[in-house]
């Protein structure tokens, strides 16, 4: 019989126009009145912000905006983040935007508090404690950050992804608002949609997983696979963007008191090496993990192979494993995400490396089959050819 503890102190508000609500929400919170508000400048540019930072104007907040982060975000940028706190006396943190915004908010919010740097938690030199409230407000439909208790950042001078996690880096709220991510372009709303996916995916069969993991994850798949490729082809469907969201939001909670795993773990190195975007990297690797995990592992997959209805109840494990696999490259392919060899800058020379990093990282362990340096090149090479 397995043990497990799951915590998950986030307050969640859900629903069309709630963002409009965050001015009332805090007031009633009583977080404090100095906001550090994280974006990125795609997310400024698309008028999402200036709404937000305007009724929290209104209603007596003070306000700075920071904006100066990448969309896989760096030390570099945390730290001039978290001077911007001290020297503003903020209070709390509001991150508005994907998960770049949300994980530099969360590292700010630690930073800004106590100092150090990003690797120095990471690699456990420092302790989680004493962090501002972070609020987080996404604006994509796929990290799922504004629930977990991680966030991912470069090393700049390295090109590591580094994943700082701490219960304590939980946000205290979230804003879940479907209207903010109806001007979300379609390649980037079928790459954060894989993402969210991905993170059911694993987060289900991961070895970290329990059951009310599972409870989560089983949902968002049954969700996300029939709302992406709705709101793909049509950012204006607005039940399909409320699916997404709540698929993702799901996805988080699977996750976050979970794991990631192998998908995870290339697709980081990836984007540490090239800015690879996170859902992209994702999805080139997703169908060929599975068919390696599923060899394995051939009952658990063909539940995943149900709940996203690629297989019936009447199909045996194994066709419904088959079926999975081609499944899921016909749900990517449909969504017109680029090849591994297309993606810019990505060369065969570079695959030792991005085993490195993947075999490295702290997710790999998590990963329901064993998986070596060898395994990792062999999929890499699989993905490259396909
Ligand atoms: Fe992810």
């Amino acid at each position: 019989m397995q043990a497990y503890s799951y915590f998950c102190p986030t307050r969640i508000e859900m629903g069309t126009g709630k963002s409009l609500e965050l001015s009332a929400i805090l007031q009633s919170l009583g977080l404090g009145s100095s906001i550090l508000l994280v974006s990125d400048p795609g997310v400024i540019r698309a008028g999402l912000v200036a709404p937000i930072q305007s009724a929290l104007e209104a209603g007596g907040f003070s306000v700075t905006l920071f904006d100066a982060l990448s969309q896989n975000p760096r030390d570099t940028e945390c730290l001039a983040g978290a001077a911007l706190f001290r020297e503003t006396s903020a209070e709390l943190v509001v991150a508005v935007g994907g998960g770049s915004a949300m994980d530099t908010g969360k590292a700010i919010a630690l930073i800004g508090k106590n100092g150090g740097t990003p690797a120095e938690y990471a690699d456990g030199h420092l302790p989680y404690h004493n962090i501002a409230p972070i609020v987080c407000v996404p604006t994509t439909a796929g990290t799922g950050s504004e629930v977990t208790r991680s966030a991912v950042i470069t090393e700049a001078a390295t090109h590591r992804k580094m994943t700082l996690k701490h219960a304590a880096l939980r946000p205290t709220l979230a804003v879940l608002d479907p209207a903010l991510t109806y001007s979300v372009p379609p390649a980037v709303t079928a790459a954060t949609g894989v993402d969210a996916l991905v993170h059911a995916i694993e987060g289900y069969t991961c070895r970290l997983t329990h059951p009310i993991s599972q409870a989560f994850g089983a949902q968002a798949m049954r969700k996300i696979v029939t709302a992406l490729p709705m709101a793909y082809r049509d950012g204006r469907d607005e039940q399909a963007r409320y699916e997404m969201l709540e698929g993702s939001l799901l996805a988080g909670l699977c996750f976050g008191s979970a794991d990631v795993a192998a998908v995870h773990c290339l697709a980081e190195a990836l984007g540490g090496l090239y800015d690879t975007p996170h859902g992209v990297a994702n999805a080139v690797f997703l169908p060929h993990v599975l068919r390696f995990n599923a060899q394995e592992n051939i009952a658990l997959h063909a539940r995943l192979a149900r709940y996203m209805s690629f297989a019936s109840d009447a199909d045996p494990d194994e066709l419904a494993c088959e079926k999975l696999i081609a499944g899921i490259e016909t749900w990517t392919a449909q969504l017109n995400i680029p090849k591994l060899r297309d993606l810019p800058g990505v060369r065969e020379e570079d695959f030792s490396r991005i085993v490195e990093l993947s075999v490295k990282n702290g997710s790999t362990p998590s990963n329901v089959r064993a998986v070596t340096a060898e395994d990792y090149l062999r999929i890499l090479q699989e993905a490259y050819r396909a």
